[in-house]
């Protein structure tokens, strides 16, 4: 597909989410990838899920930067320093590509990405356990003790898989943090989890000490085998290429789930804005010339717990969402339309239109309309280039809620210098959950443009229905859209 000329001009592009993830970023990094000579994904881990669809074939990955299907026109494609690694998945996604018949001849590992072990996996999954109404709703990847591990400095780097005594070392090291750790939860139910057949079906357990280190070792000395070509001073070669040809930069989850940004403390564990992708990459935001955000048009999702202001059906749908699947969904709201009276089969209509279950925990992702309150917010870390896609999802609205401000239900809260009382209106979300929760959104309805979208490829050609909602947001917000996605085809495209 054809890019406009303006990236002609340009040598760096970033494509980051400004909502709570899941908003098309494999499609788009895809397309783009035809543009780029070097592809850097730079944050998260294995508890991203990004899809491309291409002709009847769908990818989903999870580690493996999105610009991989372009390999074979000697595209480089990168997993940069801030990433998480489970070696494990790794390799999965690389025998997949090879089973496919799909290269990955010039896919790099940064030798400085964070290891995820069996031990951060396993607290992960206890702490989430034990959590009670303080989950968060991880994805179980072991993301946020592997962050947590780097930052208290008792975590492992790619680099270890290649020198086995240091490995060792450092496996016995984490391994007896983790088990004092462990030790206070209940010794059956972290025996039950060291067990699931996600974690090598107990592989890894000790019945006396908890983890067998050998076990851990051996298994990752494989993993480091298989890994080892693909393994490089990444950082290096990113600083030496920058400003001379081409990069894309891909990012993970998005700004509201950002552990700088987000809606704490329902987060992940990384920064997921253009910010934080940028040094996840080996560089910093000062080298990004066009930073896109996406967002869902005129929707959004959230995966897991967390304060949700216009989630369709409010805590009936996120109740509902924690622990039904699409199966018991389709018997149970057989019926439900995007236009239903009732909001919560309204919700499960749109996630249906839009599939909107999980690509890697194949969760319900819950719906909403759009958040302008939330929006802003994350456009202060973000820049106002913003790709929307998804729109193909609303076609038979027969109208399309906005969501323009809040009002605040809760006891007075202190901000800083400002005291938020019950009754005040706010059109810039406070990105804490316990402002959220009590804050009531008021919206803007406007009718839906109820046909399909097909092949529109100019902007003048949306319907005018379409074009009056976004011109709103554009209003209200200040954004200003550079690509329209109508469908997951790279042809589903309108660039502005
Ligand atoms: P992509 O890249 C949507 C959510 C989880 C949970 C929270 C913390 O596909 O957009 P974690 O396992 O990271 O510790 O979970 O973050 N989450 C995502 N939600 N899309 C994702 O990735 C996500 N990755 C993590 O559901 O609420
Ligand atoms: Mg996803």
């Amino acid at each position: 597909m054809k890019l406009p000329a303006m990236f002609d001009n340009l040598l760096t592009v970033a494509v980051t989410c400004l909502q709570f993830g899941d908003t098309g970023k494999g499609k788009i990094v895809d397309l783009l990838g035809s543009w780029a000579k070097i592809i850097v994904r730079g944050t998260g881990g294995a508890n991203a899920g990004h899809t491309i669809r291409l002709g009847k074939s769908e990818y989903i990955f999870h580690l493996i930067p999105s610009g991989i299907l372009h390999d074979a026109d000697g595209k480089i494609n990168i997993i940069g320093n801030g990433t998480v690694i489970d070696p494990r998945i790794l390799c999965e996604e690389i025998a997949f590509l090879q089973q496919q018949g799909l290269p990955c001849n010039h896919l790099m590992l940064a030798l400085n990405a964070n290891l995820t072990l069996p031990t951060q996996v396993a607290r992960d999954r206890v702490g989430e356990g034990e959590a009670g109404a303080g989950k968060i709703g991880t994805t179980g990847r072991g993301i946020g003790p592997t962050y947590g591990d780097h930052v208290i400095r008792i975590g492992l780097k790619i680099n270890d898989l290649l020198n086995p005594d240091i490995l060792f070392a450092k496996v016995k090291a984490n391994v007896a943090f983790s088990v004092r750790v462990l030790a206070s939860y209940d010794p059956e139910m972290v025996k039950a989890i060291l067990r699931q057949a996600y974690l090598g079906g107990g592989m890894f357990y000790h019945p006396e000490k908890m983890f067998d280190v050998d076990a851990i070792v051996r298994k990752y000395l494989e993993y480091g085998k298989i890994l080892a070509p693909f393994i490089r001073d990444t950082d290096a070669f990113v600083r030496q290429n920058v400003g001379k040809c081409r990069m894309l930069f891909e990012g993970a989850q998005g700004t509201l789930l950002s552990v700088k940004h987000g809606t704490s403390p329902f987060v992940t564990s990384s920064d997921c804005t253009v910010n934080g992708l940028a040094e996840g990459a080996g560089l910093n935001r000062s080298h990004i010339q066009l930073a896109l955000g996406i967002i869902k048009g005129f929707y959004e999702t959230r995966v897991g717990e967390g304060p949700f202001p216009t989630e369709f059906g409010g805590d009936a749908s996120a109740v509902w969402c924690s622990s039904a699947n699409r199966e018991l969904e389709k018997e149970k709201f057989a019926g439900a339309t995007v236009n239903d009276k009732n909001e919560l089969n309204r919700g499960v209509a749109l996630r249906v239109a839009g599939n909107e279950y999980g690509a890697t925990t194949k969760r319900p992702r819950r719906t909403g309309r759009l958040d302008l309150p939330l929006l802003r917010h994350a456009l202060l870390s973000g820049s106002n280039d913003i790709v929307l896609t998804k729109l193909d999802v609303l076609n038979d609205c027969d109208e399309i809620q906005i969501c323009d401000s809040y009002v605040y239900m809760g006891q007075p809260y202190r901000y800083g210098d400002r005291t938020i009382s019950l009754g005040d209106n706010l059109e810039v979300a406070i990105p804490a959950a316990e402002v959220l929760w009590h804050c009531r959104p008021l919206y803007q309805t406007f009718p839906g443009w109820k046909r399909s979208l097909g092949g529109i490829n100019a902007y003048g050609d949306l319907p005018g229905e379409l074009i009056d909602i976004l011109t709103f947001v554009m209003l209200r917000t200040g954004i200003n859209p550079r690509i329209i996605s109508t469908g997951a085809d790279r042809e589903e495209t309108i660039f502005v």
